[in-house]
């Protein structure tokens, strides 16, 4: 049977760290609740310790969300560790993601530390951690530009200190495939005892590349979770998109023999949830999400795809949760057509009655509008009527 590639889905925490894309507690919830339906296997919902809003919001996610893991970040000290396990613990099972930086720069100049003390607080952060959960994730930060040796020393004694998955990060996105693949190789074949856990990578998208060296830690370095964002969303360039490499390892199967846990049909509405809370436009060209992502405009290419549609089509719209027909919201629309487009923009309300609330805000805003756009419905919902 093939291994499971382990979808972590960061848009909460690396995602939320893009300038001008916070969000509030009630909306994190709502994108939590849609990163479930999506079926991704971990959510990490925040970094506990960086304030009362984050911390809060995590809970709240831990106390939702059931079918997904659910992770806080922390810094390598007892106080964010402890937090982030008060965070989660509603959650019952939960992760908790520790992290210190280990390139000689980042020590060096950012820290102001020695890689022995380096080292040994990696050590006690996880030996810390691991009385409030099995579940524990360490990152080397800066990884792909720390030395080889150094680096190997603090990853053997996380994995003594019972660290269950080793995440690498390309936390500058300076990384190039072919390196990035043979970096997570090496470190697997050195690292005493490196099967005990999971290896994981996180990039980020300076050069464009987060994917293509996701893609290559897992092929070349045997890596078994990548760590991703719905719309690539992120620090500067952005993060590796979830939907990007979601839809690489599905339609070339022939390339990655893993299974995947996740409902591609989900990824849609999940894509415009988040641009639509975030304000953060997705490029009509972008992959896979993109308004033009399935579109055909040349003759030759419209009539190669009205004979056949794999001429021009390696995926189908409607496996990634794109609607078929759409339908146009206005007065005279009913409760099921409202309710349909709820969906496919990743909004799912608690009760009936609350889609009968939502229902009647929408006809009343539909009285004063000709025509009601999905950034109506997503606001009228999210704001209780307050719409704009
Ligand atoms: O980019 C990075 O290094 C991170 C770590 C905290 C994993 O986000
Ligand atoms: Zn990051």
């Amino acid at each position: 049977m093939a291994d499971q590639l382990i979808i972590f889905d960061t848009t909460l925490r690396d995602g939320e760290q893009s300038p001008g894309a916070s969000m509030t507690k009630e909306e994190k919830i709502r994108i939590a609740k849609q990163l479930e339906r999506l079926k991704v296997d971990v959510i990490e919902a925040g970094f506990a310790a960086s304030s009362n809003g984050d911390f809060e919001a995590i809970n709240a996610i831990a106390q939702t969300v059931k079918d997904s893991r659910i992770c806080s970040l922390a810094r390598a000290n007892d106080r964010d560790i402890a937090r982030a396990a008060e965070a989660l613990r509603p959650a019952g099972q939960f992760r908790i993601h520790t992290f210190i930086a280990t390139s000689a720069l980042h020590m060096e100049k950012k820290l102001r530390m020695s890689p022995e003390q380096v080292l040994e607080q990696a050590r006690l952060a996880v030996r810390f951690a691991r009385q409030f959960t099995d579940d524990i994730e360490f990152s080397p930060e800066d990884g792909s530009r720390s030395d080889m040796d150094f680096l190997s020393r603090v990853l053997e004694a996380v994995i003594a200190e019972g660290a269950s998955t080793i995440n690498i990060p390309d936390t500058v996105g300076y990384a190039v495939p072919e390196q990035f693949g043979a970096l997570i190789r090496s470190l697997r074949e050195r690292v005493p005892n490196s099967d005990k856990a999971v290896w994981s990578v996180h990039c980020h998208n300076d050069l464009g590349m987060a994917v293509a060296n996701s893609l290559a830690g897992v092929m070349i370095g045997g890596a078994r979770q990548i760590e991703c964002t719905v719309n690539g969303l992120g620090e500067r360039a952005g993060n590796t998109s979830l939907e990007e490499v979601v839809m690489a390892a599905k339609t070339r199967r022939d390339f990655f023999d893993l299974q995947l846990g996740i409902d591609a049909t989900q990824i849609v509405p999940a894509s415009k949830l988040v641009s639509q809370t975030t304000g953060f436009v997705v490029q009509p060209n972008k992959a896979v999400v993109g308004a033009n992502a399935f579109a055909h405009a040349s003759g030759i290419h419209q009539d190669g795809v009205l004979k056949a549609r794999d001429t021009y089509e390696i995926m189908r719209a409607e496996d990634v949760g794109w609607s078929a027909n759409k339908i146009v919201l206005g007065k005279l629309s009913g409760r099921n057509a409202f309710k349909q487009r709820l969906q496919e923009l990743g909004v799912m309300l608690d009760s009936e009655g609350e889609l009968n609330a939502a229902f009647a805000r929408f006809k009343e805003l539909a009285d004063r509008k000709a025509e009601i756009f999905d950034e109506d419905i997503t606001a009228l919902v999210a704001n209780g009527g307050e719409h704009a």
